[in-house]
């Protein structure tokens, strides 16, 4: 029964959504967002993702990355447009909806967000507790998710003894745990040396070739340029490439 009206709901968001783009996992249309304060942090923003690419966000600091990336992560609201994710129309799904379809992402910041006081493996474990998955599963996607990352030796460590690059790759692995639509970065190389960063690039790479939309939000244009991927280029809120 449940699973009857999930799938009339999803047919019915995919009637929608066949207006627009129909096989884009993100679409991003006239979007405008301006804070309380008055900041016009983007203007007329359109520009659309196709499921399995991967894209960066780039542009100098204030161009509006964070911005975007927040309203894709529900964590802001666009003053004008509208944003299709994941085959959802962000406009319609209300508060108590949110942590739903943050559950279909994975998203990675530039200080690793890792809980002090838990082992690698129960900081990645995490994501799977809040979607009530049994202790079996738990136990067999962190593995796996750890050994995509390289780190399976570190599962009993805490994030102080591991290096800034190994942190973030513990974020990586907490990311991906839970199978994600759609891979979201926030400047993710601002920690991490020119070695590490590099890595972490290729650790996106390979995990978008497993599938996974990846978009990160970057301003460091070598290493993004050195990617060889599609860039979305801001400029003052505005897409002035993509
Ligand atoms: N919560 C906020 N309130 C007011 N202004 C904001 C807020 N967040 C960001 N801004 C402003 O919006 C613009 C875009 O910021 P942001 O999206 O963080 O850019 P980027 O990530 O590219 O550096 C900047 O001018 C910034 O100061
Ligand atoms: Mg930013």
């Amino acid at each position: 029964m449940e699973e009857t009206r999930k799938e009339m709901n999803e047919n019915k968001v995919a009637k929608e959504n066949a207006k627009q783009n129909p096989s884009a996992m993100v679409d991003i249309n006239k979007v405008s967002k301006v804070y309380p304060n008055g900041v016009e942090a983007l203007k007329n923003v359109s520009f659309s993702i196709e499921r399995g690419e991967f894209v960066f966000l780039m542009g100098a600091c204030g161009c509006g990355k964070t911005t975007l990336i927040k309203l894709l992560m529900l964590e802001e609201r666009p003053t004008s447009g509208k944003i299709v994710s994941a085959k959802r129309d962000l406009s319609k799904i209300g508060r108590l909806r949110v942590s739903g379809y943050r559950q279909m992402l994975g998203v990675v910041f530039q200080d690793f967000k890792l809980i002090k006081k838990k082992t690698v493996f129960e900081n990645v474990a995490l994501a799977l507790e809040i979607v009530g998955a049994s202790r079996k599963t738990i136990k067999e996607k962190v593995q796996l998710a750890l050994a995509v990352v390289g780190l399976e030796e570190k599962a009993d460590r805490y994030p102080e003894e591991l290096s800034g690059g190994e942190q973030q790759r513990v974020a990586v692995a907490r990311a991906i745990v839970n199978s994600p639509e759609i891979l979201l970065a926030d400047e993710p190389t601002g920690n991490l040396d020119p070695d590490n960063s590099e890595e972490l690039m290729r650790l996106f790479d390979e995990i978008n070739s497993y599938g996974t939309t990846v978009i990160i939000a970057t301003h460091e244009q070598e290493l993004a340029r050195s990617m060889n991927k599609r860039i979305v280029m801001l400029d003052h809120g505005e897409v002035i490439a993509s």
